[in-house]
């Protein structure tokens, strides 16, 4: 075994994951000894796998998909963010006790922070469309901004109106097409569903009610700019991909494992663009 700390990411499968290329390249920049790679991990060997994770000589790691509402349910102690989400992306050790985080919601305010400052604009409200595991996070993240509302709307009402009150009492709940009822309001737009993604079809929303201040954003990276992107772009809004909410999303986690606060650099950026 390694002397050096190592960290994970646990998915399955998760060969698609860029969180090797981007916490191996923090761990180069800042000159320290250390490892981070990969490991697919079955549901059926999930708990096992975590419960010797300190063992097998790991400080902690990332959860991805399927793995995050399992990840919640093993760990010692949750952070605020993973206790309200029920879901956990980080994971380490705080005096032999397993810890898990997350951070997929300070990823996102933190994106949109750096690629479009004042994105909160008048702070009347912010449209989230799609009720997934990955707009669970986002509709948490902006209840914490100060907005009146906070509206969520998916194909299956049910599902917004699940999650709409991850926000507080800012939270609203839509389907699909009650979407044009709230963007005249909107001072954000995200797209949180899968569409959009390479080889998927795209989201077909209109979003010509927006007004001039607002800024739209994707958590898909996989195209960078997405149709629902391109339009808004179109349009003459500002536009915000899902990369940097990947690269933000990582810091507090290297943070964790390897005593450095990383920059998200455009070097960085760069480098995961050219594997995409
Ligand atoms: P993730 O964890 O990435 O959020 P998910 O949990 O599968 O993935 O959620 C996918 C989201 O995309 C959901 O909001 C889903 O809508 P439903 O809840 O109605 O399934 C949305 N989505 C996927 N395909 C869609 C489609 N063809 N039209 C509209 N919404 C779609």
């Amino acid at each position: 075994m390694s002397g050096f700390p190592r960290a994970c990411v646990l998915g399955w499968p998760v060969s698609q994951s860029r969180s090797p290329l981007i916490h191996n390249h923090w761990l180069a920049t800042y000159g320290l000894a250390g490892g981070y790679e990969r490991a697919e991990i079955a549901p059926a060997e999930f708990e096992s796998f975590v419960r010797g994770l300190g063992g097998a000589g790991f400080v902690g790691g990332n959860v991805t998909v399927p793995h995050k509402e399992a990840a919640f349910r093993l760990v010692d102690e949750a952070d605020a963010s993973a206790a309200d989400l029920g879901a956990v992306n980080t994971l380490w050790f705080e005096d032999g006790r397993l810890v898990g985080g997350n951070t997929d919601g300070v990823g996102f305010v933190a994106n949109l922070d750096e690629a479009a400052p004042g994105w909160e604009g008048e702070r009347k409200l912010a449209a989230v469309i799609g009720a997934g595991g990955a707009a669970r996070a986002v509709v948490h993240a902006l209840g914490t901004r100060g907005f009146e509302r906070v509206a969520v709307v998916n194909r299956t009402r049910e599902k917004a109106e699940a999650i709409a009150p991850l926000a507080g009492r800012a939270g609203v709940a839509g389907g699909l097409d009650d979407l044009w009822r709230f963007l005249p309001d909107a001072d954000l737009v995200v797209n949180a569903t899968s569409l959009g993604m390479a080889g998927k079809g795209a989201l077909e929303v209109h979003l010509g009610e927006l007004p001039e201040r607002a800024v739209a954003t994707d958590l898909i990276y996989v195209p960078l700019e997405t149709p629902f992107l391109a339009d808004a772009r179109a349009r003459g809004l500002r536009t915000v991909d899902g990369l940097g909410m990947l690269l933000h999303q990582a810091a507090p986690g290297f943070e964790r494992w390897f005593g450095v606060r990383p920059d998200v650099t455009p070097e960085l950026r760069a480098l995961v663009v050219a594997d995409i």
